[in-house]
């Protein structure tokens, strides 16, 4: 068995409380978790928000893509009520918000993940609060689009970066070089088809960050192969479950 991974809380610890939420952030703090994943995406009049999907339907009381309205009509959506009574009036975050928090919980890290085909010029308006925070070193961007890491490579080269990968591929470690990304992060189901993989990738320098393992024996299955960090929507259970290895 190889040395324990770090417990990243999938959209905050969203098994306990809404996801992508300051709620669910503020319990994966509690929770012990050393990162928070969220999901960012841009509103019509380019404004950074929280939240995974493309629309609001499936998590807030609102309806629309969120890329079609602007900040305000979002934020005036409910988005707790949905995963229970007790979450009425969570809000759509907006990243100036977390980024807040961060500097107020200096124990939990950040993987941020840009949902879409992102510029440089939209992508500053993450990398640049960060810095500007000092959260530097507490922070790793991370997309599935390559486009979008290369432009986190280009408009903060210092910043950690990470590609997300849902299938496996023989180009893949060529691609993490190309985009100079320190971690590479496959879905679990990459892992189970190429066995080797994580080896390969801490060969190549590289940090292996994979998603999103809810369950003991795929916890167990990380154990084993040494991937450096665990996303999962049950960091309180994990965290216990790690505590008895
Ligand atoms: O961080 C990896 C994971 O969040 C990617 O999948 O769909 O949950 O954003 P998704
Ligand atoms: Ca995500």
């Amino acid at each position: 068995m190889t040395g324990a991974f770090q417990v990243v809380a999938h959209r905050g610890n969203s098994s306990v409380a809404p996801q992508n939420t300051l709620a669910a952030f503020e319990a994966a703090w509690r929770a012990g978790a050393d990162s928070i994943e969220l999901d960012v995406q841009l509103t019509a009049d380019g404004e950074v928000v929280v939240i995974h999907d493309d629309t609001l339907d499936a998590t807030t009381d609102g309806s629309g893509r969120v890329d079609g309205l602007p900040l305000a009509d979002v934020r005036a959506v409910d988005a707790g009520s949905w995963f229970a009574p007790a979450y009425a009036g969570q809000r759509v975050p907006t990243f100036a918000e977390v980024v807040d928090l961060l500097v107020t919980r200096p124990g939990i890290d950040l993987l941020l993940e840009v949902k879409g085909d992102w510029g440089p010029d939209d992508v500053r308006k993450v990398t640049e609060p960060v810095l500007r925070a000092g959260l530097a070193d507490r922070v790793i961007g991370q997309s599935f689009w390559p486009s979008t890491v290369a432009s986190l490579q280009k408009v903060a080269p210092d910043l950690r970066r990470g590609l997300l990968v849902e299938r496996s591929s023989d180009d893949l470690l060529a691609t993490c070089a190309e985009l100079g990304v320190m971690t590479c992060n496959p879905a679990g189901t990459v892992l189970l088809e190429q066995p080797g993989l994580v080896a390969a990738l801490h060969d190549a320098g590289l940090e292996v960050m994979v998603w999103t393992l809810n369950e003991p024996e795929q916890w167990a299955l990380a154990l084993e192969v040494g991937v450096d960090a665990v996303i999962t929507d049950r960091p309180d259970r994990l965290r216990g479950w790690l505590s008895g290895n």
